[in-house]
C-alpha cells in the first residue's frame, strides 16, 4: 500500500490511502486535504445550556447567517409557499415567478398577525384579521377601509423581503440584507459539489423528529467519526473511523470522509479479511446473498472493489444512469459536509444524505432533526415529486421510517445519546467540555465561527 499523505494520528491507512486503491479515478475535490490548526481550548458547557447565549443566537446568528429554508423543488409552482421558521421569526419562501424565488417576512403590517398559518398554494396573502392582502410580488392589493389609512402610502405597506439564493436545489435565506453573497458563503461548495449536482437529484425521503437537547448537541453528534466505537460498535468491522479525514475550508465550511467496506483501526492487528468485510457491509444492507456472485466474478477484488461493484450495478437498474466511472469512495463512503450553523449535505452518489438541526421554537433545551434522501432523477424520466415530510413522534424510532432503510436504526443509536448530554451538559461540576484535536476539530471549528458571529456588532 502507498504511504499516501495523512494527517491526524491514528493507526491504520490514511483516508487517502483507500483513495489510492480505488478501483476508479476519484474527484478531484476527495483528494484534497485541508487540516484543522485550532487551539485546544475547552467548550463552556454554558454553550449548549444557557438561556442568555441562547438568546445571543437568536439576536446575533439567525438573523444573519445563509440558511437552506426548502429544496426549490418543494414549491414547483408559481403561487407556492413554504412557510420556513427559526427561532420565533418566519419567512414566506415563495415562487413568484417560474425562475423567482422570494421570501418574505410573515408578518401582517397591520397589527402583526402572521399572514399564513401553513405551506401552500397562494395567489394571494391575506391576513385572517382585518382582511389586509398582498399580491405574490409582495405589494399591498386590497386594504379594507383605506380611507382610514391614509397616512400609508404603497410602499410603506410593501412586505419586507429576505435575501434568497439557490445552491445544489436548495433554497437559501439570509434576513440580514448586508449579508454577503451566497456564493462567497459557501466557499468551495460549489466546486465540491460540480461533480455531485445535488440540483439534478430529487427529494425521496424527508424525515424529522423533536429531539430533547440544544440544537448544536444533535448537530456535533454527526460531525466526527470517533463515536462509532461506543454508539455504534456493530458497525466497527465495516467503518474506517479513528483514521477517518477532517478538513476545514474558511468559516462556514468543513467535512469529515469516512471510508465503509474498510474495518476501524480499533479491531487491531491482523485487520479482519476483506472476505469478512464485504461479508458484513452486505449484511448491513440487507443483501447477504449477493456475496458469493460478486466474488465469483471478482476473485481478486478486495471489499471496497466488491461492494463498490454491487452498488454501482444497483444504482444503474434502479435509475438507468451510467455509474461505470464514478469511484468506489462515491459509491460507498460518509462524505459528510457541513455548511455553518445547521446543515450536512453528503457527497457522493445516490442516495446523498442531508441533514438539518434547528432549535425547537426559542427553546434552549430542544431541537428539530430532519434526515433527507436526495436521489437522482431516473434517466429520461419526469423529476418524481418531492417527498412529503413525515413527522415522527416524539416517542418514535427513526427506524420507524420505512424510507430511512439501514439509517434509521444508526440515528437511534445517535438519539441514544442526546437528552443524556443536555442533561449531563446542566449537571456538570466543571462546566467544561474537551474536544480532541483532530477528530473533533469540525466542532470547535463550529463554535469559532459561531463565536465570531455572536461578537460582531
Ligand atoms: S392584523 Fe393583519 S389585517 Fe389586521
Ligand atoms: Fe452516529
Amino acid at each position: 500500500m502507498s504511504a499516501g499523505p495523512r494527517h491526524g494520528g491514528s493507526p491504520g491507512p490514511s483516508y487517502q490511502d483507500y483513495l489510492d486503491r480505488d478501483s476508479r479515478e476519484v474527484p478531484a475535490c476527495l483528494r484534497e486535504q485541508s487540516p484543522p490548526t485550532f487551539d485546544d481550548a475547552p467548550l463552556d458547557a454554558a454553550r449548549y445550556t444557557s438561556q442568555a447565549f441562547f438568546d445571543r443566537e437568536v439576536a446575533r446568528l439567525w438573523p444573519r447567517v445563509w440558511q437552506m429554508a426548502c429544496r426549490e423543488e418543494d414549491i414547483p409552482e408559481v403561487g407556492d409557499v413554504h412557510v420556513y421558521d427559526i427561532v420565533g421569526r418566519s419567512l414566506l419562501v415563495t415562487r413568484t415567478a417560474p425562475e423567482r424565488i422570494r421570501a418574505y417576512h410573515n408578518v401582517c403590517l397591520h397589527r402583526g398577525r402572521k399572514l399564513c398559518d401553513t405551506s401552500g398554494h397562494y395567489r394571494q396573502f391575506r391576513c385572517g384579521f382585518h382582511g389586509f392582502t398582498w399580491d405574490l410580488d409582495g405589494r399591498i392589493a386590497r386594504l379594507p377601509c383605506r380611507w382610514d389609512f391614509t397616512h400609508l402610502d404603497d410602499d410603506a405597506l410593501t412586505l419586507p423581503e429576505a435575501q434568497v439564493a439557490s445552491w445544489g436545489g436548495f433554497v437559501f435565506v439570509n434576513m440580514d440584507p448586508a449579508a454577503p453573497p451566497l456564493d462567497a458563503y459557501l466557499g468551495v461548495l460549489r466546486a465540491h459539489f460540480s461533480v455531485w449536482r445535488l440540483e439534478e437529484r430529487y427529494k425521496a425521503a424527508h424525515v424529522a423528529k423533536r429531539i430533547r437537547c440544544n440544537w448544536k448537541v444533535a448537530q456535533e453528534a454527526f460531525m466526527e467519526s470517533f463515536h462509532v466505537i461506543a454508539t455504534h460498535p456493530q458497525i466497527l468491522g465495516v467503518i474506517a473511523d479513528a483514521n477517518a479525514q477532517y478538513d476545514i475550508y474558511g468559516e462556514h465550511v468543513n467535512r469529515n470522509l469516512a471510508a465503509f467496506a474498510a474495518p476501524s483501526p480499533h479491531l487491531g492487528h491482523p485487520p479482519p479479511n476483506e472476505g469478512d468485510i464485504a461479508r458484513d457491509m452486505l449484511a448491513m444492507y440487507g443483501h447477504p446473498e449477493a456475496l458469493s456472485a460478486l466474488r465469483q466474478a471478482f476473485p481478486e477484488a478486495d471489499a471496497r472493489t466488491l461492494v463498490g461493484e454491487l452498488n454501482r450495478r444497483a444504482l444503474s437498474r434502479a435509475d438507468g444512469h451510467d455509474y461505470s466511472q464514478v469511484s468506489d469512495a462515491e459509491l460507498l463512503d460518509a462524505l459528510v459536509y457541513n455548511v455553518f450553523p445547521n446543515f450536512a449535505p453528503w457527497g457522493g452518489v445516490a442516495p446523498n444524505i442531508v441533514y438539518r438541526w434547528r432549535p425547537d421554537g426559542r427553546d434552549v433545551n430542544a431541537c428539530v432533526m430532519e434526515v433527507m434522501f436526495l436521489r437522482p432523477v431516473p434517466a429520461g424520466a419526469p423529476r418524481p415529486a418531492p417527498a412529503r415530510l413525515r413527522w415522527l413522534e416524539d416517542d418514535a424510532p427513526w427506524a420507524s421510517a420505512p424510507e430511512l432503510p439501514i439509517l434509521g436504526p444508526v440515528i437511534d443509536q445517535d438519539m441514544g445519546n442526546m437528552a443524556a448530554v443536555q442533561e449531563g451538559l446542566i449537571a456538570s461540576a466543571n462546566g467544561k467540555v474537551q474536544l480532541a484535536s483532530y477528530q473533533e476539530s469540525r466542532i470547535r471549528h463550529f463554535h469559532r465561527t459561531l463565536d465570531r458571529y455572536l461578537a460582531d456588532a
